[in-house]
């Protein structure tokens, strides 16, 4: 059961506008769970409720139920949530430590560890995202000074040394070059053997790629949901064809 979600009649405002209205989803464990659609359809807000980052910003006011594993999500508390529910966002995140304690940041918050132990886990997490091999040998050094797309596999290892449910990915690729877009492409593929993922794109190429399901956000509701990540192509409604021709504009 764990890492599954579930999100029944969800709306979501930002005092008077509803920038969410009347969300159905199912999230799927251990599959790459993708929500497309144009800018400003809600996709980000859609994933801050998720982990309850809308509980930052008073603005918000959120009805519906999310449950996670079956529980609503109101009823953990937000750092075991958040732990449990991590969160990627479109620009990496390093905090301005070393590589080493950007990875141990959340164990160390949380629990007394080994040194021994430790060291394992930033091993296994730094493995786990794809960067091992290209820091090892100086793991002292600033994340900081990292490449934009070595900073992004960084703040995955961040996030799953915690062992999350739920790895959620806001447009992860979208500030990075093709060759680190398509690292880490391949590394969503890698994460949903043991995590399960959302992933939030207006790339369509990135889409059919990865994933497992697609929902299309359009304007604060789904118009379409399938498996895999063809069901653009095969669909007559005129608010996806919109989508297509405004991202085939870019
Ligand atoms: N705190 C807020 N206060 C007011 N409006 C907000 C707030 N948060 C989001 N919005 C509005 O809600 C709409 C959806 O925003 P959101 O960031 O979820 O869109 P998005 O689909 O992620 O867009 P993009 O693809 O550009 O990232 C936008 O019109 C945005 O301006
Ligand atoms: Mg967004």
């Amino acid at each position: 059961m764990s890492g599954v979600v579930e999100i029944k009649d969800l709306v979501v405002k930002a005092g008077e506008k509803t920038i969410l209205n009347g969300i159905n989803i199912q999230i799927h464990k251990n599959k790459v769970n993708t929500v497309l659609g144009p800018s400003g359809g809600g996709k980000s807000t859609l994933l801050k409720v998720m982990n309850r980052l809308t509980d930052l910003d008073r603005a918000y006011t959120v009805s519906g139920e999310v449950l996670l594993n079956g529980k609503d999500i109101r009823s953990y508390n937000t750092i075991e949530l958040r732990r449990r529910v991590g969160m990627i966002f479109q620009r990496p995140t390093p905090f301005p430590l070393s590589i080493y304690d950007n990875v141990a940041f959340g164990i160390r918050l949380q629990s007394k560890t080994s040194r021994e132990d430790l060291e394992l886990m930033v091993r296994s997490s730094l493995e786990d995202a794809g960067l091992w091999s290209e820091v090892k040998d100086d793991l002292r050094r600033s994340a900081t000074t990292l490449s934009g797309g070595q900073q992004q596999r960084l703040c995955i290892a961040r996030a799953i040394i915690l062992r999350p449910n739920v790895v959620l990915m806001d447009e992860p690729t979208s500030s990075l070059d093709p060759t680190s877009k398509s690292r880490i492409e391949d590394l969503i593929l890698d994460l949903k053997e043991k995590y399960t993922v959302v992933l939030v794109t207006h790339d369509i190429a990135q889409a059919k790629k990865v994933s497992d399901y697609t929902s299309l956000l359009f304007n604060g509701k789904i118009v379409a949901s399938g498996e895999g990540g063809d069901l653009l192509e095969n669909s007559s409604s005129a608010s996806i064809k919109s989508f297509l021709g405004e991202v085939s504009a870019r």
